[in-house]
């Protein structure tokens, strides 16, 4: 499996997975031993190394969102994510917030999990049931932002879901939100890694990560712990930024591709991309069932246009003067986005797959 396990420094390694690889490639060094044991002192200094830059990476997504998580949810609501619309549709301004509420219900209908009052008009009992019975009933939202994605699904379906972040405020947000809306008894949010996360094995039914695969600097574990904490029979969705898959032949992206990816790393704090076609080598490699998986690009078009849009209005200006340096970088960043979703090199992806029943 050619997913690189060490991908900490995006600056370094935008060229997913060759030049990332090669980075922190042992194979031209000469090792030297340190006399206290028999492990190669260039591997020691090579993790130290990646644990630094790990540690700073997600100090850097931490503070992000610490400062920007306000402004947004001031002029967005509880949806830290794209919205999804028709292709060739001209939203106005007020679809927006449908358009997120939207794509976590493609997402459950992408992954056959949705029931809705349409589709159950037209179905017999025993279909009905079935699809009933494929309900979520717990569900751990990675990368949850503000809790918005747990909310919802809580609210529909009844369950119960744990939420985790790297950012301390929201946690807090999230938490206070559940609490305002009388769902505190079905959801809750902490600080901790989505690469070693806080549960045990085989844990939940819906393991849910909506826009938070793109800050993960090794996919590979990534994805080891999403399926760690699947229940057995569980459904994982993976929504999320990646890079244009390559062609038969070709070995990396375009120079000028990498560039482009390392400004918007930059202002967003995100290490190396993946393609999506990797992440599904990766979940077949994991011997996972059902692997399916989309390119959404067209139907979240319009959602980039119109966060500067509201980011120009008085409101979105004032407010994101006040957000710190790092939120303006990231709203000068936003022109980026647009750019790579044009020029075909970003691809708004949804994958899923369930873990076996055994
Ligand atoms: C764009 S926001 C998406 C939030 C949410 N899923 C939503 O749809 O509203 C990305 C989220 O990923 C989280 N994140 C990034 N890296 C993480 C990590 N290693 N462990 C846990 N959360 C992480 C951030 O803290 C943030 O909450």
């Amino acid at each position: 499996m050619a997913l690189a396990t060490d991908l900490y420094t995006h600056k370094a390694a935008n060229l997913f997975p060759k030049n990332a690889v090669s980075y922190y490639s042992l194979g031209s060094s000469r090792l030297r031993y340190c006399k206290c044991s028999r492990t190669p002192l260039v591997v020691k200094v090579n993790s130290i190394k990646m644990k630094e830059e790990k540690a700073l990476l997600q100090k850097g997504i931490a503070d992000f969102y610490n400062q920007s998580s306000g402004l947004w949810e001031d002029i967005w609501g509880d949806h830290m994510h794209h919205g999804f619309y028709d292709t060739n549709a001209l939203p106005s301004v007020s679809d927006h917030r449908v358009a997120q509420i939207r794509m976590i219900e493609e997402a459950l209908r992408f992954a056959g999990l949705s029931v809705d009052a349409e589709a159950e008009a037209g179905e017999g009992e025993s279909t009905i049931r079935k699809r009933k019975s494929k309900r979520p009933k717990s569900m751990v939202d990675v990368g949850c932002g503000i809790g918005g994605s747990s909310r919802y699904i809580a609210a529909k379906y009844g369950a119960k879901s744990q939420g985790i972040t790297l950012s301390p405020f929201q946690a807090q947000r999230a938490n206070a939100l559940a609490a305002a809306q009388g769902l505190s008894d079905k959801v809750s949010f902490q600080v901790a890694d989505a690469l070693e996360q806080p549960f045990g094995d085989g844990q939940f039914d819906l393991v849910w990560s909506m826009e938070s695969g793109e800050h993960m600097p090794d996919k590979t574990k990534f994805v080891n712990e999403l399926v760690r904490v699947a229940a057995p029979g569980g459904t994982i969705i993976i929504v999320t930024w990646c890079h244009r898959d390559l062609e038969p032949g070709e070995e990396s992206l375009q120079p000028w591709e990498k560039t482009l990816l390392n400004k918007i790393c930059d202002a967003y704090y995100l290490p190396a991309w993946c393609s999506t076609a990797d992440y599904v080598r990766l979940l077949h490699s994991l011997s996972l069932q059902d692997v399916k998986a989309a390119d959404w690009s067209q139907n979240v078009a319009p959602f980039w246009p119109a966060v500067i849009r509201s980011a120009l209005t008085w409101k979105g200006l004032t407010s994101l003067l006040r957000s710190g340096m790092k939120t303006i970088k990231g709203a000068l960043a936003m022109p980026l986005m647009i750019q790579g979703y044009k020029k075909n090199l970003i691809k708004f992806a949804v994958i899923t797959c369930r873990k076996p029943d055994q």
